[in-house]
């Protein structure tokens, strides 16, 4: 049978106080939607995910593109509402429906399966996620009868004194048979306090004619909802750290972890080195033997053997085997650097090809250029690559020695061995085998510093 994960994050945050749709929030520099959904694309259970949009739908749409379904959510007039927004969608579907919240991000896939699997092995109709917690406020709390079945949920704002001690709450999390739960969705009322529809109202209504038992869930940072910075702050502290532990428990050395960051989605094999102050995001691969850092970013980036970057920033772009980058190089942008090649000091890189034992040490700009191997590129020289409209290329052989302070104006092919020297403009192709030097001749002019101060006594 078929299992949809329904992810609800359709309402504004107002907790938030930000601009953004509160499921947009970025939690280790990427959306809590992205977390949500990731983690269940990795359950073994869920077959297709649909999420309900409404406040800022458009970001989630930019975000996510189609990786899932929308069902939109006009006005937020509470959770069984937006459920209900997916009719079109999912009445009449055979099948489990997995329902989360879309400000939980941190329940990991293994956890979506036990659930799943508890749903199905005990022949539920619905099943209720819950958690004990020493306080609490702000949750709805699961009110059951002397024979430990659940009877109802009631929110916070409706709570009597009795029910105010119980510390059994609803963590948000439902399964659900799909047929049942739209059977049922219409007859939930708005609730008369504040007339919103409230999706906990399905127990009580379920309860008459169907099997419905709760889930208890002891890992409660799994089910940590966030409906402020403070409670953001949190999540991403608990992630950050988690998934630093991860890596150096399979053998990579990371130096002051408090201050590294490393996305969910890096890979990095065990002899990696990672130095302080340095935050590694994007689906970024680090192979054995490197060392990154400190003060470095990395993003998409593709790192292999030996490789040593530091204070500098990789951008889509890959790193081959003994190459050394930093201090203070930029690459960015769909940029490959060879094996044992040099990039030094104030070096941008973009969408070039870089060969194999290359100098490009000190200050220095190469853009959309093919170098070729054993290239010395000096310091100071630049390809010119934009003529204030378009792009163009720069093209270097093999053995080519490229002075200091020369400008390479785009388009143009330097032929291998060839020599360009110290302060050149360099407009027109060169042959291999040739020097060109394109800069005025020196003067000298004998005894002139005397002369021209004793004038201007
Ligand atoms: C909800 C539960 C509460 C539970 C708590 C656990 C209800 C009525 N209450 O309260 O029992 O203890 O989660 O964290 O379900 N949303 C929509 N459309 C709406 C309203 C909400 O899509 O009209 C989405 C929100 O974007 C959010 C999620 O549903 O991602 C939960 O809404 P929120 O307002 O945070 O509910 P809580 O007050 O936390
Ligand atoms: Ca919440």
């Amino acid at each position: 049978m078929k299992t949809y994960g329904l992810v609800l994050a359709a309402g504004k945050g107002t907790r938030m106080k930000t601009d953004i749709a509160k499921c947009m929030f970025p939690i280790l520099d990427e959306p809590i939607i992205e977390h949500v959904v990731d983690r269940l694309e990795k359950s073994e259970y869920v077959d297709e995910i649909i999420v309900v949009v409404g406040h800022k739908k458009e970001s989630f749409y930019d975000y996510l593109k189609d990786r899932v379904k929308y069902a939109v959510q006009e006005n937020q007039k509470g959770t069984a509402d937006a459920v209900s927004s997916t009719k079109d969608i999912l009445k009449g579907k055979e099948g489990f429906t997995l329902i989360v919240p879309g400000d939980v991000p941190l329940m990991t896939p293994e956890l979506t399966d036990q659930i799943m699997k508890y749903h199905i092995e005990s022949k539920n109709d619905l099943t209720v996620c819950t958690m004990e917690v020493d306080n609490p406020f702000g949750y709805g709390r699961i009110i059951k009868d002397k024979n430990n079945n659940i009877l109802k949920i009631v929110e916070q704002k409706h709570l009597n004194k009795e029910e105010e001690l119980i510390n059994e709450v609803n963590t948000a999390i439902f399964v659900v048979d799909n047929k049942v739960l739209f059977e049922k969705l219409d007859l939930i009322k708005p609730n008369n306090v504040n007339g919103e529809y409230y999706l906990t109202d399905l127990v009580e209504l379920l309860n008459i004619e169907y099997q419905v038992r709760t889930f208890l869930i002891d890992d409660h940072w799994q089910t940590l909802g966030i409906n402020d910075i403070v409670q953001a702050n949190v999540v991403e502290e608990y992630l950050i750290d988690k998934i630093n532990k991860k890596h150096m428990l399979e053998g990579v050395i990371i130096n002051s972890p408090k201050t590294v960051r490393i996305n969910k989605d890096v890979k990095i094999e065990a002899g990696v080195t990672i130095k302080q102050n340095t935050i590694i995001q994007g689906i970024s691969v680090i192979k054995e033997g490197s060392t990154i850092g400190p003060n470095t970013t990395l993003v998409n980036a593709i790192v292999n053997n030996n490789v040593k970057i530091e204070d500098s920033v990789v951008k889509n772009s890959v790193v081959n085997d003994d190459s050394y980058i930093g201090p203070f190089a930029h690459i960015r942008d769909n940029t490959v650097i060879g094996i044992n090649t040099r990039v030094g000091n104030y070096v941008e890189i973009k969408n070039s090809t870089i060969g194999n034992d290359i100098f490009i040490s000190h200050h220095a700009y190469v853009g959309d250029t093919i170098m070729g191997d054993r290239v010395n590129f000096g310091c100071g020289s630049i390809t010119v690559n934009f003529d204030g409209v378009n792009k163009h290329k720069t093209i270097i052989g093999e053995d080519v020695f490229i002075g200091c302070n020369v400008n390479l104006i785009a388009p143009i092919k330097l032929a291998s061995k060839s020599f360009i020297a110290a302060g050149s403009t360099v407009t027109q192709d060169v042959k291999t085998g040739d020097l060109v030097i394109a800069r005025s001749k020196e003067v000298v002019k004998e005894g002139y510093y005397n002369k021209y101060f004793e004038k201007k006594k």
